[in-house]
């Protein structure tokens, strides 16, 4: 639509072209049928014609010359007739041919105007003429009076069917007759034109030549006449009457002034009158039906006067035409700067239009924007929301997946825990206390299983309303003393202060005991899981009695949580701590659950590495309770399982063969205790085992003791099991020891990442001992089989060095580079080596040990003493000066650690080398 809007302003401007014209559309139309328009009789009659049109312009005006052909004429008022001509002018050529086309037209209602020469009918509307008679009368009665009455006449008459023709010869006649002496002795017919006038006179010239005068109808004929008899050469030339008076300087008035004819008689054109009477016709305004134009003789007694006149006319005539050519010159210009002003002021309106178009739409675009703008942040809000709700559905389905990882995860140490006993107790020799503790800690970790099949059935049962208080009036007191104690060797062992806090001995509270016996076994495994040794768990019981309740805190001075953590701590599915291996993530959905089911309240606070302090809400009393909510004895012991999987499982895995006699040792890095010691037992048999529960332990036990092999879980609770292989395998101490890393993800991303930090083998759990055994076993000896390679003094490069690090390879190098550069120096030590290369005396001693198999110093002795070989076999120098060049500060001790490396002196070394090279 605006599309179509501007194409029509953009055009508007050459719609207004036309518009603007001046002449407006024709009103009338006037065909003109002239029988000759060759003479200038016949211009001037044209001439008149135009100069009176152009005061009409409401005229248009269509001119036909029939060119003296009567035929042709009929031809061409019959085409003007089709061209919707309002009205005809015309000028017959011959009366009788052209009048029955003029009667048609005029029939047909067409108003016809006739000039000068007359049709034969009297069906015409005007005429405009001179008197033809009267006019060949003025001619006979001027040659009666010219002649005196007497002598020779010679006609010239014009086409002799024309009307002029027929009305002047019968009028010159009339007039003739009052002169019985004048003798018309010839009548030439000269059909209007000079050139056959003048055939005519020139063949009937001896007849005529006597002739005192010639009266020729016309001007043309009259000058033909003169110039028949100047050519004739003869004088005084016969006289010579013309008709028409035409002025200008070829016409018959300047002839008569000149003396070529005597006289002539005015027979004016008419054209003007005949326009004139025309536009009064179309006008329907009255008009004369016959305008007879007046007739005079023009002579040598009035010729000056008239030429004058005639020439004064003239010149106005063609001042007027020139005026008329200034003004229509004048007027296109006008017309031009009008079209012109009304093109600007069309496109100035169109500028404007468009202008306020632009404007509209401007207006409009900033509408449209605005409510785009609104659309699009209404699209973004709803992306975002999709946005996040799809990160949340992740998130959960996230949570979920690991939620099942890591029960399926919870599952395994347990499961270790039970079937690494039986296949224990199925392969090895067993005595009776060795069977008890392993039944013991079978039956803690089948438990443990239990608890974790009932937790996930706890969570099916709310999860479908299926679960319901019983609850039971306690002293809430006792009850938290016997949940505590299981806890109490824990706490012992390591060294953490667990205490109940309160100033109430007794306080009756109404509960579930099995949930709240859940609720407090989650809240104190977690504190002990996460508080190291020497912290604090305080339980805290106070009574708030205006709001009739009771508060338990249970506060540890443990890892702590950040605020995330805290603000997601009682979501299904998350788990703080994701790194380590903290349990399901159901124990504080679950208490939560619990505690809401006693129209009581669970909250949090924690602070990383200051503590956490879970605090839970109980209403006194039992009214908040429904009745069918309250039982009298409570039923079940479930508590007993709490029981069970805290209990100590004794000192059957405190190592009681673990001695210092084992010639290799094993750094066991596990955060679960059972698991630790059952780990040490599996072990101690065959190896001296350290232990370590937390990661950075761990990292400092390996430094210190530097062990044969380590074994490391991956979910430790200070820092992630892969960790501390990488810091083990890029420390230049520890970056030789083997490291089996142990744990209950089976994922392959995990194995490949454990590979890729360097960890030599990758166990998942539950594992049996004997594979575990047997793997340490061929771990060591592989190792053991490098050490023989590198202390048979191979070259020591990427290529040929198998299964051992680049940062040991390096060491390796360092360690040789340095011994071969010092050799001759009698200082090169131990310590010495250990400042070079950045160890202490220990670790280098350990590392060397380790990797080549053999002490620091034996090696450089070995190394020395290769060295003095090759120099005894290639040069010649002196046994002392050997001695000397290989850092032997004397050559008597060369002499004995010589032999005693090689059985033979060395002196006797190069008498025997030299011998077999002569040979
Ligand atoms: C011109 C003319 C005039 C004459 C008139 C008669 O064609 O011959 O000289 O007076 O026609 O119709």
């Amino acid at each position: 639509m605006l599309l179509r809007i501007s194409i029509f302003i953009l055009l508007f401007p050459f719609f207004l072209i036309p518009a603007c014209k001046e002449k407006e559309a024709p009103k009338y139309v006037i065909g003109f049928s002239q029988c000759t328009g060759d003479d200038a009789w016949r211009r001037d009659m044209l001439r008149g014609m135009q100069r009176e049109l152009a005061f009409h312009p409401e005229v248009d005006f269509l001119y036909r010359d029939a060119k003296g052909n009567s035929g042709k004429q009929v031809e061409q008022i019959k085409e003007l007739l089709t061209s919707n001509i309002n009205l005809l002018i015309v000028s017959p050529n011959e009366a009788e041919p052209i009048t029955p086309v003029v009667e048609q037209a005029y029939q047909n209602g067409i108003p016809v105007v006739v000039v000068d020469r007359k049709t034969a009918s009297s069906f015409y509307t005007a005429y405009v003429g001179g008197n033809n008679y009267e006019v060949g009368k003025t001619a006979g009665q001027y040659i009666g009076a010219y002649l005196h009455g007497k002598g020779k006449v010679v006609e010239i008459t014009g086409l002799p069917t024309s009307s002029p023709s027929i009305e002047r010869h019968k009028g010159f006649l009339d007039a003739i007759r009052n002169y019985p002496n004048i003798q018309v002795i010839r009548v030439i017919a000269g059909d209007w034109e000079k050139k056959i006038a003048k055939q005519k006179l020139t063949a009937l010239f001896d007849s005529i030549k006597q002739a005192d005068l010639v009266f020729a109808q016309n001007e043309v004929m009259a000058l033909g006449t003169y110039e028949v008899w100047r050519e004739r050469g003869i004088s005084p030339r016969t006289k010579i009457v013309g008709i028409d008076g035409l002025a200008g300087p070829l016409g018959d008035i300047q002839m008569v002034h000149d003396g070529l004819i005597d006289a002539t008689v005015l027979y004016p054109t008419g054209g003007e009158e005949a326009i004139r009477t025309a536009v009064q016709i179309l006008e329907k305004k009255p008009f004369t039906k016959e305008n007879i134009l007046n007739t005079a003789v023009i002579d040598p007694t009035n010729v000056r006067m008239i030429k004058m006149q005639t020439d004064k006319i003239l010149n106005q005539q063609e001042d007027i035409e020139r005026q008329q050519k200034h003004n229509e010159e004048q007027l296109r210009v006008y017309n031009n700067q009008r079209i012109l002003l009304y093109t600007i002021s069309g496109l100035l309106v169109v500028a404007i239009v468009l202008g306020c178009l632009a404007l509209y739409s401007l207006v409009e675009n900033k509408k449209i924007n605005k409510i785009l703008k609104l659309k699009n942040r209404k699209i973004i809000q709803q992306r975002n929301k999709i946005q996040e709700m799809a990160d949340e559905a992740q998130a959960a389905t996230e949570s979920k997946f690991k939620f099942f990882t890591n029960i399926s995860h919870e599952f395994r140490t347990p499961l270790t825990l039970i079937l690494g006993p039986i296949d224990s107790l199925l392969h090895g020799k067993s005595d009776h206390l060795m069977v008890k503790q392993s039944l013991r800690l079978i039956q803690k970790n089948a438990s443990r299983l239990l608890w974790l099949v009932n937790q996930l059935m706890d969570f099916r049962k709310l999860e479908s309303g299926m679960i319901q208080v019983k609850a039971t009036e306690n002293d809430l007191i006792a009850f938290m003393r016997e949940v505590m104690q299981p806890f109490e060797p824990m706490a012992k062992k390591s060294n953490i202060e667990f205490k109940l806090i309160t100033n109430l001995s007794v306080l009756p509270v109404w509960f579930d005991v099995n949930m709240m016996d859940k609720v407090f076994f989650n809240l104190l495994s977690n504190a002990f899981k996460f508080t190291k040794t020497h912290g604090r768990i305080h339980i805290l019981i106070e009574q708030d009695a205006a709001l009739n309740q009771v508060h338990v805190k249970v506060r540890d001075t443990g890892i702590g949580m950040t605020e995330m953590e805290v603000n997601r701590a009682f979501e299904l599915f998350y788990q703080a701590n994701q790194d380590s291996n903290k349990g399901t993530g159901l124990g504080l959905p679950l208490s939560k659950e619990f505690i809401q089911l006693h129209h009581g309240e669970i909250t949090v606070k924690s602070e990383p590495h200051q503590g956490t302090t879970f605090t839970i809400q109980l209403l006194l009393g039992s009214q908040h309770f429904k009745e069918e909510e309250k039982i009298s004895a409570v039923v079940g012991e479930e508590g007993q399982l709490s029981k069970l999987i805290v209990a100590e499982t004794g000192p059957i895995w405190q190592d009681s063969s673990n001695n210092e006699s084992k010639s290799e040792s094993i750094l066991v890095i596990e955060d679960h205790p059972d698991l630790r010691s059952f780990l040490q037992y599996t072990l101690q048999a065959n190896y001296q085992v350290f232990t370590a529960g937390e990661g950075e332990l761990g990292l400092t036990k390996a430094i210190e003791k530097v062990p044969d092999l380590i074994i490391c879980d991956l979910m430790l609770p200070d820092m992630k099991g892969i960790k501390v292989v990488a810091s083990l395998k890029a420390d230049l101490r520890t970056s030789h020891i083997p490291i089996i890393i142990l744990t209950a993800l089976n994922g392959l991303e995990q194995q490949i990442e454990g590979m890729q930090v360097g960890a030599e083998l990758y166990l998942t759990k539950p594992f049996s001992p004997q594979v575990l055994k047997e793997s340490v076993k061929s771990l060591l000896a592989n190792r053991r089989l490098v050490k023989d390679y590198f202390a048979n003094g191979e070259v020591l490069s990427p290529a040929n060095s198998p299964s051992i690090s680049k940062l040991d390879q390096k060491f390796l190098n360092d360690f040789k580079r340095i011994i071969d550069e010092k050799l001759a120096d009698p200082n090169l030590s131990v310590d010495f080596l250990s400042r070079e290369i950045g160890l202490s005396r220990v670790q280098l001693y350990r590392k060397v040990k380790a990797l080549l198999n053999g002490n620091v110093n034996d090696y450089i002795q070995t190394a020395r003493l290769t060295k003095s070989c090759h120099l005894l076999q290639q040069t010649s120098a002196s046994i002392a000066d050997v001695a000397y060049q290989v850092g032997f500060s004397s050559s008597t001790y060369f002499a004995t650690a010589f032999k005693a490396k090689y059985g033979i002196s060395p002196t006797d070394y190069k008498m025997q080398k030299s011998y077999l090279k002569t040979v």
